[in-house]
């Protein structure tokens, strides 16, 4: 079986190249300067060639303040992007896997949020997700929508940030404050790669994956900290301690549509394995 992967290079990208990989699938895995899916021409020629099974779309535009005023450049990746993935998936019979976020809803739901759940952005980055999903719905048939939350992991070689990384980046700061009133589901990409794999034995749709439970950054923060054994000065704060560009939901739980681990077990191995790293760097 062979799949090509949009959107390679980036966080959940490279995580899930090699699980992919590992279950026996061929991958054909494309940064954005190899398959910009902003240009239908380019992206139906390179997947024709290829003429995959599955395409698994993880380009997106992710940064959820800057789209407050970039609003054009997130709807022509997270949007037109999407519809362009959705015609080839058509035109070539593939099934397509596009990732989507928590950030669909408004989060003023007190349980986790269903698939078939009312979506109602409250930024312009979910508003543009929301909108690649409605251009995949209409299409193509074979798709899975899968919204996932607080993503972090990238193993083999993501150089960006993300939560995990900025919290260990300020451990030697005098105090570090960390919101505590907002609720979500920290997801591990690779768990989140595994989970999506699980879903081609499902029908198509739309489905949630993230790691199991519940917590707030600020819980979130500890629990690294915890894990590794650092005595640092975390104080919890409020979202109006904290202004940004880009509203978020204050609770943006998934009710989960497969068996995950609890988020605090998977955190506590990609913090194992990311030590373990560092240390073998260390030592060479
Ligand atoms: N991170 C989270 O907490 C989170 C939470 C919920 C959902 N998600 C979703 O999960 C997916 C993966 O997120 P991630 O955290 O892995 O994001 P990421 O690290 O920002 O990766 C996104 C990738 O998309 C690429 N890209 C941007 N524009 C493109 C284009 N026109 N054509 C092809 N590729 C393009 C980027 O390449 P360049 O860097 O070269 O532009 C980047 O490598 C996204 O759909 C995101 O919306 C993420």
């Amino acid at each position: 079986m062979k799949a090509v992967v949009t959107g390679a290079k980036g966080m959940l990208g490279q995580d899930l190249c090699p699980v992919f990989e590992d279950a026996g699938i061929f991958v054909n895995s494309f940064g954005s300067k190899e398959l910009d899916v902003t240009n239908y021409d380019e992206t139906r020629q390179i997947i024709g060639e290829i003429s995959p099974q599955i395409i698994v779309n993880l380009a997106a535009y992710t940064n959820v303040d800057k789209a407050e005023e970039d609003y054009d450049n997130a709807l022509r990746v997270n949007y037109e992007g999407a519809k362009n993935l959705a015609k080839v998936s058509k035109e070539t019979g593939a099934i397509l896997i596009h990732a989507s976020t928590d950030y669909v809803f408004d989060g003023t739901k007190n349980s986790p949020y269903a698939p078939s759940d009312k979506t109602n952005p409250i930024n312009k980055y979910g508003l543009s997700k929301l909108k690649g999903e409605e251009a995949i719905i209409e299409n193509t048939d074979k798709f899975y929508i899968v919204r996932t939350s607080w993503l972090y992991g990238g193993l083999n070689g993501f150089s960006g940030n993300h939560f995990v990384k900025t919290m260990l980046n300020l451990k030697d700061k005098d105090e570090i404050k960390v919101v505590n009133d907002q609720t979500g589901s920290p997801t591990y990409t690779v768990d989140l790669a595994l989970g999506m794999l699980m879903l081609l034995s499902k029908p198509f749709g739309i489905y949630h994956i993230t790691g199991e439970g519940e917590t707030t950054w600020y819980n979130f923060a500890k629990e690294i900290f915890d894990i590794e054994k650092l005595n640092v000065n975390l104080k919890p704060c409020t979202t109006k301690d904290f202004s940004r560009p880009a509203r978020r939901p204050a609770y943006s739980v998934l009710e989960n549509s497969i068996q995950t681990r609890h988020w605090k077990d998977a955190l506590k191995e990609y913090l194992d394995y990311t030590r373990s790293l560092n240390k073998g760097n260390e030592e060479l």
